[in-house]
């Protein structure tokens, strides 16, 4: 079985489901979109607002434009933060080297991709500490639905960086925020497995930093 594989496994789809960065410019069929924007819509929402708008952006023009901010952003953020932080838990020099190029390929190709979803929420004017909770699981299942179908995508929201703009762009009304964009095609690489640090480094028991004993 190829990698690319579509996959009804649950266990399988998380543990293999990678940001896929590098994506194929042909189409994705709006009968595979609205299996993706189906799975937001099942997501949990505080009080079952379903507050939530899904956006689903294919005009180049729009992309385009919103793609010379995210470039502006790995420019100015996300290059310095490369050279100066050390891989993350899991990883060690080559693959972050191969993260960060990724990164820039998604960067230099993000309005290339055949579709994107941007998730919006009806937040009010001053959206507060727990606000992302109601688009954020919305978010993850449409990138398990993506994984599921063999289409691959990354959870973004570099562009919260000139938010203001981006939504007007989009024409958001003053009530609403996107909070991420997730550029979705055909993968050219392999999904997963994901790399994490050790699960022991990020548990703890009854009080911070105790040791769980299940995990023993
Ligand atoms: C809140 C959040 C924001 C993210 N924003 C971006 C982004 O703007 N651009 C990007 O390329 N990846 C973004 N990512 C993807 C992460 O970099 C990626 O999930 C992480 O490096 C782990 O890589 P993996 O999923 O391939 O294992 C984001 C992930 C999260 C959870």
């Amino acid at each position: 079985m190829s990698n690319q594989s579509p996959t009804n496994n649950l266990l399988e789809a998380m543990s293999t489901m990678r940001a896929m960065r590098r994506l194929k410019t042909d189409p994705v069929p709006d009968e595979m979109v609205v299996k993706i924007l189906q799975a937001g819509q099942w997501a949990p929402s505080a009080i079952n607002s379903q507050n939530w708008r899904f956006m689903v952006v294919k005009d180049f023009n729009t992309k385009v434009t919103i793609q010379a901010y995210y470039k502006r952003l790995f420019d100015d953020v996300i290059t310095p933060h490369y050279a100066t932080n050390d891989p993350p838990p899991g990883s060690n020099a080559a693959k972050y080297e191969r993260q960060r190029a990724a990164v820039e390929y998604l960067t230099d190709h993000f309005h290339e991709s055949p579709v994107w979803i941007v998730a919006c929420l009806i937040d009010g004017e001053n959206p507060d500490r727990v606000s992302g909770a109601s688009i954020y699981g919305a978010v993850q299942n449409m990138c398990l639905m993506a994984r599921a179908l063999g289409l691959g995508t990354t959870l973004t929201t570099r562009h919260t960086g000139y938010g203001k703009e981006v939504d007007a762009l989009l024409g958001l009304p003053s009530s609403a925020h996107s909070y991420a964009i997730l550029p979705i095609g055909w993968p050219m690489g392999n999904f997963g497995p994901v790399h994490r640090g050790p699960l022991k480094d990020v548990v703890y028991g009854d009080r911070w930093g105790e040791t769980y004993s299940g995990l023993n």
